[in-house]
C-alpha cells in the first residue's frame, strides 16, 4: 500500500521524529509512504515529496517539520474537499496518516465519518489538550523550555525585588502554566480551567513579602482572561486573527502585571515565552513519545484501522476513535492546580 503522511496546525518539537516513525515502521511492513506539503493543503494542490528510509535519516532531532504546516482546511475552502478527494485518488494513496491537534484531526474525523475517507491520527500539540492520550506530542519539550525560563528569572527576580510575570502558551487550557509553574516553583498559576481572582494572588504575594521575599514568580497561561473576586471576567486578550480565522491570544501577562502593581505596589516585569516554547530540539521524552506513536500509526494504517488515533494511556500506546479525541478538550485536573497552590 501507498501512505501519505502530512502536519497539520501549529508546529511542535517532535514532528519530525514522528514522520521518521510512521515512514520505517511503513516501510518495514512493506508499504511506501509520500509526505504531503503543509498539511492538508498539499493534498489539496499535490504538494508531495518522496519519504525513504534516508529521506528521514538525521531529522530525528530536528525541531519544526521537514513536510512544513499549515492550518488549512478542506471543509472552509471552495473546492477543497473535492480536491483532497481527487488528489487521494490520483496518488493512489490507500491512506493518510495526520499528525496534528484538534484542527487537522477535526478534519481527519469529518473526512473519515462522513465520506469514509481512511485516515488515522498522531496526536500533537505542545498545549496538550486533545482528549483520549494523557499527552501530546511537544508537551515535554514546552514544558522544559518554560520551566528553564522560570529558574532563570528566579535570579534576576530575586536581586531587584520584583513580581516577574511569565506568559505561556495555552489557548483552551493552562497544560504548560501548570506543569512548568509547579516544576518552576511559581508562586502563582493562572489557568483558564480555573480561573483565580487576580486579588487572591495578589494576597499570596503580600504574604510572601511580609513573611520576607522581596520576589515573585507568577506564571499565566495566554488563555486566562482576568477574573476579579466579584465573579467579574474580562475579555480574553486578543492580538488579531491569523490567515485561517483564528483568533491570535497573547498579552494577558502585561495586564496581569499591571494590575499586581496597582493592588500591592510591586513593581513587576512581564516575559512572554511565545513562540520560543515551539522551537529546537524535542527532549528524550517527546522523541520517545512520538517514535512509539509515529509506530503505532503505521501499524493501524497497515491493517486498514482507519478512523482511529494512535494514543498514550497509562503508559501504553493504544488506538482511540478520532471523534474521542476530538469530542472534548482536556483540562488540567484540579489535582494539579491545588496543589500547585499548596506548594507555593
Ligand atoms: O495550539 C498551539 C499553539 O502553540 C497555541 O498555544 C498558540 O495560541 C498557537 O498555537 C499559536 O499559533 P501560531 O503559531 O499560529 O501563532
Amino acid at each position: 500500500m501507498i501512505f501519505g503522511v502530512l502536519t497539520g496546525g501549529g508546529d511542535c518539537p517532535g514532528l519530525n521524529a514522528a514522520i521518521r516513525a510512521v515512514v520505517r515502521g511503513s516501510i518495514a511492513s512493506g508499504h511506501a509512504v509520500v509526505g504531503i506539503r503543509r498539511g492538508w493543503q498539499g493534498l489539496a494542490e499535490r504538494a508531495t515529496v518522496p519519504l525513504d528510509r534516508n529521506a528521514v535519516s538525521g531529522i530525528l532531532p530536528r525541531g519544526g517539520t521537514i513536510l512544513g504546516s499549515s492550518g488549512w482546511n478542506p471543509y472552509r475552502e471552495d473546492g477543497g474537499l473535492e480536491a483532497v478527494r481527487a488528489v487521494t485518488a490520483e496518488l493512489g494513496l490507500d491512506g493518510v496518516v495526520a499528525i496534528g491537534g484538534e484542527g487537522t484531526l477535526g478534519v481527519a474525523h469529518r473526512l473519515h465519518s462522513e465520506l469514509g475517507y481512511p485516515v488515522v491520527g498522531v496526536p500533537k500539540t505542545i498545549d496538550n489538550d486533545l482528549a483520549g492520550t494523557d499527552v501530546t506530542i511537544g508537551f515535554d519539550t514546552a514544558v522544559h523550555v518554560c520551566t528553564e525560563a522560570i529558574d532563570r528569572l528566579h535570579s534576576t527576580a530575586e536581586s531587584h525585588n520584583r513580581v516577574m510575570v511569565v506568559e505561556v502558551m495555552g489557548r483552551h487550557t493552562g497544560w504548560i502554566a501548570a506543569a512548568s509553574g509547579i516544576a518552576g516553583g511559581a508562586d502563582v498559576i493562572l489557568v483558564p480551567e480555573e480561573p483565580r481572582a487576580i486579588e487572591d494572588a495578589c494576597d499570596h504575594i503580600r504574604r510572601r513579602h511580609d513573611d520576607g521575599k522581596d520576589f515573585s514568580i507568577v506564571v499565566v497561561a495566554e488563555g486566562y482572561s482576568l477574573t476579579r473576586r466579584s465573579g467579574e471576567q474580562d475579555e480574553l486578550v486578543v492580538q488579531d486573527v491569523d490567515a485561517y480565522g483564528f483568533a491570535r491570544l497573547g498579552g494577558i501577562g502585561r495586564v496581569v502585571a499591571d494590575e499586581i502593581t496597582r493592588l500591592t505596589g510591586f513593581q513587576s516585569r512581564v516575559t512572554v515565552l511565545g513562540h520560543v516554547q515551539r522551537g529546537g530540539t524535542p527532549t528524550a521524552r517527546d522523541r520517545l513519545l512520538a517514535t512509539r506513536l509515529g509506530l503505532k500509526a503505521a501499524e493501524l494504517a497497515s491493517s486498514g484501522t482507519w478512523g482511529r488515533m494512535a494514543a498514550s494511556r497509562g503508559g501504553e500506546i493504544v488506538d482511540v476513535s478520532l471523534e474521542e479525541a476530538i469530542a472534548t478538550r482536556k483540562g488540567v485536573p484540579p489535582e494539579w492546580i491545588r496543589g500547585g497552590r499548596v506548594v507555593a
